[in-house]
């Protein structure tokens, strides 16, 4: 007998259920607005970003938070606070409801040649992204890293495909319309982008408060 302890779980969803196309194309264009809009974020991204554009260092205006800024951020927060709730229930958190409340939702645009390297996302207990539009049919995955690797001593090298549970990096490949959500703590990147098309999501921090 095998038991399996100590999982990392990824949660990811299909947001939308209906109107996907028009309710992804008006997002799209509201978020190409902000970025040729946002000169804070501009600014930040060419130093943070490079080649890209975000909105989470966008703090003056509060771009770094467009649930507060537009009705259709707010919407899609609302969206969003209810698988939050489902992974918090998922993961056995012993918290009151609504006491993970969003802190933080930013976009970002990724063109041709960006990269986003491996990072956490500090103080706050689950964060994901929402995939708006995607270049080509596996384009840039969401990769994660195996949270194991700083007790890893002797460990030998892996088969050319192992299972996916002895994987130690994983390559979530998004769609548009869809959700994920993972616990801040877990260090993740996002692959290349090697279409011609930019990558566009959007991000987020939920805090326990
Ligand atoms: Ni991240």
């Amino acid at each position: 007998m095998i038991d399996y302890l100590f999982p990392t779980k990824i949660y990811s969803v299909d947001l939308l259920k209906k109107e996907k196309n028009s309710y992804l194309s008006s997002l799209k264009k509201e978020i190409l607005r902000i970025s040729a809009y946002d000169k804070e974020g501009q600014k930040w991204s060419q130093k943070n970003y490079y080649k890209g554009y975000t909105s989470y260092g966008s703090t003056k205006e509060g771009l770094d938070q467009l649930h507060h800024f537009s009705s259709s951020f707010f919407e899609l927060k609302q969206k969003i606070d209810k698988h939050i709730y489902l992974f918090s229930k998922e993961l056995d958190f012993n918290i009151p409801n609504k006491s993970l409340v969003i802190s933080k939702l930013w976009i970002n645009i990724m063109p041709n040649s960006v990269i986003h390297t491996g990072h956490i996302h500090p103080l706050s207990v689950i964060s994901g992204t929402f995939y708006v539009d995607i270049p080509g049919k596996n384009g840039p995955a969401l990769k994660f890293e195996d949270p194991r690797f700083p007790m890893m001593m002797a460990v030998p090298p892996k088969k050319e495909n192992p299972k996916k549970d002895n994987l130690n990096f994983y390559n979530f490949i998004p769609t548009p319309g869809k959700l994920v959500l993972f616990e801040s703590w877990l260090r993740h990147e996002v692959n290349q982008n090697t279409h011609s098309k930019p990558r566009i999501s959007v991000s987020f921090n939920y805090d326990w408060i």
